[in-house]
């Protein structure tokens, strides 16, 4: 979920909705704002994305203090009653909350057994809560404070008190939340992109701060009540970035950016003697563990298991790969020196956050490979390493991932070298070699949609085969296809193919299989043939160099480890004119979020 507030002179309403159009990413079951004016609170909330509240919303009511929120829904299915702003009984207090509140059942009993609840959400309870303490005679602040001691999860949240429309009451645990500066007003958002519209200067808060937000002030306390002073910074993002231009979706700018950002990330990190550098720190302490731990979710998991194929073989470190939801409470024996290597787009996601406090608490090290300077994971972790891949908007990660294994090959190499261990390649080379293949791949977009159109175009489910490094790539090509097509879609090792799963394969099952390895271009090839015998329609993509006449469509030649990067390319193009042709909503696929903010 995603959450912004305004306090200034301005009217409000068009403020909040830009902000929160921002933060779709974060969720868009459904919206709402609620203003408050000399008549008191109004609330608009709609089940939907931001462009059906728009509709709801009654242009008429002026109003220069407001709070918003777009939802993924946790607590509640996403109905007008379940989504934000929340209000108590008497409608005095009125509330949006982005995160978890893992008790709110035993809160409920214990605090609150006599109120009528309206929502299933867990975020009622706590402005049910506020006005209850206020109700027993404590000030608003304190009650506030004294609710947020009780709470247990995490919460960012925004406050309205309709007898005080001169503050917004903040708070923050876990979820990200942001205080923006500005001359005579002051804003509240999850992240800087939402309000760059009106102030680019930010304060950070940290974990279980309180912020009294009024026009002209803003003041941090913690939860003692102590008054804390943090400077300001300057969100150094280009607004530009984020606009679609010409394209009909994200997801398509996305992917034909990607030669682009590969060429900005060599130049990144490039040194002045045109070698490719990375923080010393950060090189240090891969040379000092033992083995790295790659923690990530979705997309980004995928790209940690390419990026464990570039450091054991370039740098010669072992290394281990964990989904963070289940390294959260299910850690392995670690090693004596364990170096932490969060990877993340968004550097926000919950769940690898939890992570991230978890083995800070025990005092290890942490690396974040992250596109946005200044997320949760890149602000606590020891070391970041930047993708350098612009905004990524289109809930289907592309660039991102590209981004992410172009930079893991990076800190691979530097890494190799610094152990005077030879990759036997020029990276540099090599990565401006991916770059030209990405761009003759974004050229082929309409053979690929015709392969679409082909395999794809009535299938109910499809499988994505490949070995060693091809499978991994195997696994993201299938998640691109089931996220925005919803066609049910799986990536197997070739060779496990047989031990059961080959159970599903009916008459014209689509079966994408991928040969970039020289190794084992004849075993996946004989899997292919294992799996037509069963009477699956096999799409084969192959490298040039090891293609063969059955093939569906053959990539440029890359160096072998880095065929990733080019071979998940069409993968990305295939899901995205499946989605098309079956009129999908291919930036905003239903159930999902960009960025998910709780554990
Ligand atoms: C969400 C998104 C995925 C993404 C995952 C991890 O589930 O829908 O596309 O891969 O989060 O996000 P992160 O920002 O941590 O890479």
């Amino acid at each position: 979920c995603g959450i912004v507030g305004y306090i200034g002179l301005n009217d409000t309403k068009e403020i909040l909705l830009k902000g929160l159009e921002k933060l779709e990413y974060r969720g868009y079951d459904s919206a709402g704002i609620a203003v408050m004016n000399e008549n008191g609170v109004h609330v608009f909330k709609e089940k939907g994305r931001i462009a059906d509240l728009r509709e709801i919303v009654d242009l008429n009511v002026m109003a220069n203090i407001g709070i918003g929120h777009t939802r993924w829904a946790t607590h509640g299915v996403p109905s007008r009653t379940n989504s934000h702003p929340h209000q108590s009984a008497s409608g005095r207090f009125t509330l949006v909350h982005n995160g978890v509140i893992e008790n709110y059942d035993l809160l409920k009993r214990e605090y609150l057994a006599d109120v009528t609840f309206v929502s299933e959400t867990d975020t009622e309870v706590i402005v049910q809560m506020v006005e209850k303490f206020v109700h027993e005679g404590l000030e608003v602040l304190e009650a506030f404070r004294k609710t947020l001691g009780l709470l247990h999860g995490s919460y960012a949240l925004a406050l309205l008190d309709e007898q005080n429309s001169d503050t917004i009451f903040v708070a923050k645990n876990k979820s990200p939340l942001l205080v923006g500066l500005g001359s005579d007003f002051n804003v509240v958002a999850s992240d800087a992109m939402a309000m760059l519209q009106v102030t680019n200067e930010y304060v950070e808060l940290m974990d279980k701060e309180i912020v009294i937000v009024t026009k002209n002030d803003v003041t941090i306390q913690n939860l003692a009540g102590e008054t804390v002073t943090r400077t300001s910074y300057i969100a150094e993002l280009d607004a530009s970035d984020i606009e679609k231009g010409t394209y009909p979706h994200y997801m398509l700018k996305e992917i034909d950016e990607q030669p682009a950002v590969m060429r900005k990330i060599i130049q990144a990190y490039q040194n002045d003697q045109g070698e490719l550098t990375i923080d010393p720190d950060i090189i240090y302490a891969m040379n000092n563990s033992d083995r790295v731990y790659i923690i990530a979710a979705g997309t980004s998991y995928h790209a940690g298991l390419v990026g464990k194929q570039f450091i054991e073989k370039m740098a010669r470190i072992p290394v281990e790969v964990h989904i963070s939801s289940e390294f959260g409470y299910n850690m392995p024996l670690l090693s004596e020196k364990p170096l932490f290597v969060f990877i993340s787009q968004s550097g926000e996601t919950a769940d690898s956050r939890a992570v991230l406090v978890n083995i800070k608490e025990k005092g290890y090290q942490a690396l974040t490979i992250t596109n946005v300077p200044g997320s949760t994971l890149s602000r606590e972790a020891d070391h970041t390493l930047l993708l350098h891949a612009g905004p990524e908007i289109a809930v289907a990660s592309t660039k991102a991932y590209t981004a992410q294994l172009a930079v893991l090959a990076i800190l691979a190499e530097v890494t190799a070298k610094s152990r005077n261990l030879d990759p036997g390649f020029d990276l540099i080379h090599e990565l401006g070699l991916v770059a030209n293949a990405m761009e003759v791949l974004c050229d082929s977009k309409e053979i690929i949609e015709h392969i679409s159109r082909e395999f794809l175009s009535v299938t109910r489910n499809a499988f994505f085969i490949g070995r060693g490094i091809d499978y991994y790539v195997g696994l993201e090509g299938a998640l691109k296809l089931k996220e925005i097509s919803y066609i049910q879609a799986e990536g197997f090792a070739g060779g496990e193919l047989k031990h059961g799963t080959i159970a599903l394969i009916e008459e014209g099952t689509p079966v994408i299989a991928l040969a970039t390895q020289e190794s084992v271009n004849l075993s996946i090839r004989g899997n292919v043939k294992e799996v037509v015998a069963r009477g699956a329609n096999p799409c084969i993509i192959s490298m040039k160099g090891l293609n063969m006449d059955e093939d569906s469509f053959v990539i440029p030649e890359v160096h072998e480890l880095l065929t990733p990067l080019i071979s998940v390319v069409p993968l990305q193009i295939l899901a995205y004119y499946a989605a098309l042709h079956r009129d999908c909503d291919v930036d905003k696929p239903r159930n999902l979020a960009k960025s998910v903010t709780v554990e």
